[in-house]
């Protein structure tokens, strides 16, 4: 992991100094209309302007993040003489300023370095101050980009461009709204155990997947719903080792099924990936009772009292309800005549690889997921995915 983590309260005062220690001394600050109103970010420039560093502010990062936008602000960067890049907001905000470090200092468009093309020079150094607990941007190397003259989803990033510093202070989840920490926290808990039942997971990736569940699971109530300052500090650390371990082993069948939901039926990814969640990791569990065991008791659950895949599903199902998120697809975000479209158009996966030239009930979603889920299954899953 090449990001040097800051994690706790009390963090962000130390952001001028901590930008200086990876070489910045006039960065671009990129943020959104709202982050841009909250306190926590006027205290960020304010630190920033009092350790003497001389910035650039930019406060209208769009939803998503634009690769227009990106080589816009990289233009801005080069004109200026600008020397990194601090991302303070969501997914969207870190992606962009991640794009933006990589534009900066690479000829040619963003779209000549679409993965897994790579960028010849190093990006610009990057500080990252998430404020939501959950996309886990922040230590990943990848950012993902709208192509608005193209109407693609383009993804630019590869080894040498992890963020150089991710700083997680629970003071930037202040104004987030419960429903979006919610939905937030159970989408790092959803990285977390797709990595861990993943055909790729190491005894390294393991330990940081199991570490994260366990983590994210006792402190989500406290962090959503009472906005406890140690759990916020918690949800965003686990959020972030989540990211290390799927970063590592991969997504698997949650995020795999929800992507063509996301993308022809609209359903947003964190609805998409927690209502799968449950029996996507039902279905690997059984294939992996040692690792099922494992998880539910990271889930609360004791030893010998429950079957432990009765459990896991069981504890994620309350979890749901005690903050308030959907447990089951309504028809309209998942018509039933669409479920064995939505089936066949998951079989790429997520990470590429081949796709047979006619689809039938036994191919084979691509995914690294250690028991391999048929499109039978998957339409299964997915009409599973309607009734609690
Ligand atoms: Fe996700």
């Amino acid at each position: 992991m090449p990001t040097k983590i800051v994690s706790g309260q009390g963090g962000l005062a130390r952001c001028g100094a901590l930008a200086q220690s990876i070489g910045m001394a006039k960065p671009l600050v990129v943020t959104d209309a709202v982050i841009a109103k909250q306190d926590f970010c006027k205290f960020v420039v304010q630190a920033i302007e009092e350790a003497g560093l001389r910035y650039e502010l930019f406060e209208d990062c769009a939803v998503d993040a634009r690769l227009q936008q990106a080589e816009s602000l990289a233009g801005l960067c080069r004109r200026k003489g600008l020397d990194g890049v601090l991302a303070i907001g969501g997914g969207s905000v870190m992606c962009c300023g991640k794009a933006t470090a990589i534009s900066a200092v690479n000829e040619g468009s963003l779209r000549d370095y679409a993965f897994p093309r790579l960028a010849p020079r190093h990006p610009l150094p990057t500080l990252m101050i998430p404020t939501t607990a959950g996309s886990g941007v922040e230590v990943s190397q990848f950012s993902v980009l709208k192509d608005e003259e193209l109407h693609e989803k383009l993804i630019v990033g590869g080894a040498s461009c992890f963020p150089t510093l991710a700083l997680l202070d629970p003071a930037t989840l202040a104004s987030l709204p419960k429903a979006l920490a919610a939905a937030s926290a159970v989408d790092a808990l959803c990285h977390a155990l797709e990595a861990y039942f993943s055909s790729l997971a190491t005894p390294l990736t393991d330990s940081i997947a199991i570490g994260s569940a366990k983590t994210l699971y006792n402190c989500m109530r406290k962090s959503v719903l009472d906005r406890d300052l140690d759990a916020q500090a918690d949800n965003l650390l686990a959020s972030s080792m989540a990211n290390i371990a799927c970063g590592n082993a991969r997504l698997g069948l949650g995020h795999a099924l929800s992507d063509p939901l996301e993308s022809h039926l609209d359903v947003p990814h964190t609805v998409g990936v927690s209502v799968l969640l449950p029996r996507v990791v039902a279905f690997c569990a059984e294939a992996a009772p040692a690792k099922a065991t494992i998880v539910a008791q990271a889930l609360g659950g004791v030893p010998g009292q429950r079957d432990p895949i009765d459990h896991i599903r069981r504890s994620l199902f309350d979890l749901y309800d005690d903050l308030g998120l959907r447990k089951s697809f309504s028809l309209e975000q998942l018509p039933l005549e669409k479920a064995s479209a939505i089936a066949a158009l998951a079989v790429p996966g997520l990470y590429g690889g081949m796709v047979p030239h006619s689809i039938d009930n036994e191919t084979l979603i691509n995914s690294p997921a250690l028991r391999s889920m048929t499109v039978k299954q998957a339409r299964e899953c997915l009409l599973a995915c309607l009734s609690e």
